[in-house]
């Protein structure tokens, strides 16, 4: 398959990159200034131009831009716009977008996180994002065009960022690498469709 990873150059690009590459699949790599073709999230003409230069693809991963922490007393809901700005109207312009591009029976499969299940001191911004995307998933399976799927993997912590993340987070368990470059795998490889995968470790 001909596969764009958005974020394939962050954390959990640099593991599911080389999993999908050696499963035989053709990858291509975007992000801001990271990457084999540029684009930015907060930038609806980007993606077009994104899609315009990779052609039809087969798939579409999303591991990019995270929700900022915020502080609920002082938050306003213009914050809270454009803290949704990249991670959620991003990722739904990947899709609304990628819908006229893709190749027939195209997957998309998006990154939220477990905020949009379990709260979080300081983390609002975070889980309205991901509770938005969880139902933007589920809305888009009914309606995508041509046989395309869409599911959307949502982490907690990951190990590979415990040492940067756990001091915001104290007792958060992490979810391990290979797992959850699995979950990512079945989105792109299986067929399932307006799938939530909660992969709280
Ligand atoms: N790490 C965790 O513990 C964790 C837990 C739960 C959920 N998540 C979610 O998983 C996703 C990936 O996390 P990560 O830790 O792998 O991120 P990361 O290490 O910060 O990497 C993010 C990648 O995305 C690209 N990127 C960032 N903003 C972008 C934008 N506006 N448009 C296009 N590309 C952009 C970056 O490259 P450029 O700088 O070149 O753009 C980079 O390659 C995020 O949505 C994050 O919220 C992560």
């Amino acid at each position: 398959m001909k596969i764009v990873v958005v974020g394939g150059a962050g954390t959990i690009g640099r593991r599911l990159v080389p999993a999908l590459r050696s499963s035989g699949h053709h990858v291509i790599v975007a992000g801001r200034s990271s990457g084999d073709v540029h684009v930015d999230l907060g930038s609806p003409a980007t993606i077009e131009s994104m899609y315009r230069q990779t052609g039809a693809v087969d798939a579409v991963v999303c591991v990019a831009a995270h929700g900022a922490l915020d502080e609920f007393a002082t938050l306003t809901s213009g914050a809270l716009y454009e803290n949704m700005r990249a991670k959620f109207f991003g990722q739904a312009d990947l899709v609304l977008i990628g819908q006229r591009h893709c190749a027939g029976g195209a997957s998309f499969t998006l990154t939220s996180g477990i905020f949009a299940d379990h709260p979080w001191p300081h983390v609002t911004g975070g889980g309205v994002i991901s509770g938005a995307l969880h139902s933007f998933v589920l809305s888009a399976a009914v309606e995508l065009p041509r046989g395309m799927r869409i599911n959307v993997v949502s982490p907690t912590m990951v190990a590979d960022s415990a040492g940067a993340f756990a001091q915001h987070f104290p007792g958060m368990r992490s979810v391990a690498m290979d797992e959850l470059v699995g979950h990512y795998l079945r989105c792109v490889e299986g067929d399932d469709t307006g799938t939530v995968i909660r992969a709280y470790g």
